[in-house]
């Protein structure tokens, strides 16, 4: 089915409704209510979306997510088939503890589009925004990607920013890294706002390289096919059952995933908000009877990106709502 709507436009009330319900868990060293609330909240927003949707990439199997989990119907059961993937929270720890970058976001795309893991925890990554597509290899060392992006943005090797998750895992990447010159960002945690952040306006980080989740290396494809970025990634099994399950499953562990090879369809919307401020999206902000909130919508056939600055009124809201904002 052709799909004229932006359904993008429908999932950001789902996000921002996530941020509005977790955002007060800010800083309250409450992971798993912070999530609860972000869970609830997009949960509910989501059903009201005209689409007859799946999810692929959720909360978790069905016994361990009571929501959101994966195979769950979403949607109001009229419109197109879609894969929904969900991260109400994207940086649980940012929330709990109160740091920068956590944010809501989901992606949907038309049925069979999203890559399924099967249970594989992570995934080697390195993704680029638009002006850097095209000359990256994952299989390559670190210093020809490096160059290659220096090279293709017309910037010095010492001006390139590489963006990494802070682990013990990456000292070897960060070393090498070190040695070609260039800078390097690290972070604590949230590689999907790193990897979208190569691909914004005025981009914080050039280049996003290491291990992370495998289902936030689908949400980042997603988001960076709309933004005409660029990702590969390869399975990174972390331990021998982990091994034994990829052996089992026929995976071939040298297997380059490309953006298209995570995300298949062509009509892909994701929707995002701030929850902690964070480099692409500013916090949610709670005033006297309401909150603003920070988004962005992005639709992949139309190559549109929207920022949206919203204010919500809690007396109007629950007028209209069965949510409990105020
Ligand atoms: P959560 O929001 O689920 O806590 O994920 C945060 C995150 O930092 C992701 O952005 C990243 O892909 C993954 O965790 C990295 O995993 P780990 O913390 O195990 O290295």
């Amino acid at each position: 089915m052709r799909i004229e709507r932006n359904l993008g436009m429908d999932l950001v009330r789902a996000t921002e409704a996530a941020a509005l319900r977790s955002g007060r868990w800010m800083g309250r060293g409450d992971k798993n209510r912070a999530d609860q609330a972000a869970v609830d909240a997009m949960r509910y927003a989501l059903d009201s979306v005209p689409m007859n949707g799946i999810v692929v990439i959720g909360e978790g199997e069905k016994d361990e997510a009571p929501m959101l989990y994966i195979g769950e119907r979403l949607g109001s059961g009229e419109g197109p088939e879609m894969d929904v993937a969900v991260d109400p929270v994207e940086g649980t720890t940012l929330l709990a503890e109160g740091m920068p970058g956590a944010i809501a976001i989901v992606a949907i795309a038309e049925r069979g589009s999203f890559y399924n893991w099967q249970g594989i925890a992570y995934m080697d990554k390195l993704a680029v925004g638009e002006r850097a597509r095209g000359v990256i290899d994952i299989n390559a060392p670190v210093a020809y990607n490096v160059r290659a992006v220096a090279r293709t943005l017309g910037k010095q090797l010492e001006d390139v920013t590489v963006v990494v998750l802070d682990r013990p895992r990456h000292k070897e990447l960060i070393k090498e890294i070190r040695e070609t010159g260039a800078r390097i960002k690290l972070i604590l945690h949230g590689d999907v706002s790193a990897g979208i952040m190569t691909a914004i306006e005025n981009p914080p980080a050039d280049i996003l390289m290491g291990i992370g989740g495998a289902p936030e290396a689908v949400i980042t494809a997603a988001a960076l096919k709309c933004m005409g970025g660029e990702i590969q990634c390869k399975i990174w099994p972390r331990n021998d059952e982990e091994r034994a399950r990829v052996a089992e499953l026929g995976i071939d562990v040298n297997k380059v995933y490309t953006t298209s090879d995570l995300v298949k369809g062509e009509n892909v919307y994701v929707a995002a908000t701030g929850i902690t401020p964070g480099e692409f999206l500013r916090g949610t902000e709670y005033f006297g009877g309401g909150a603003r909130t920070h988004s962005v919508v992005m639709r992949s056939r139309s190559g549109t990106v929207r920022y949206i600055d919203a204010t919500h009124r809690w007396d109007k809201l629950m007028r209209i709502s069965n949510m409990p904002y105020g």
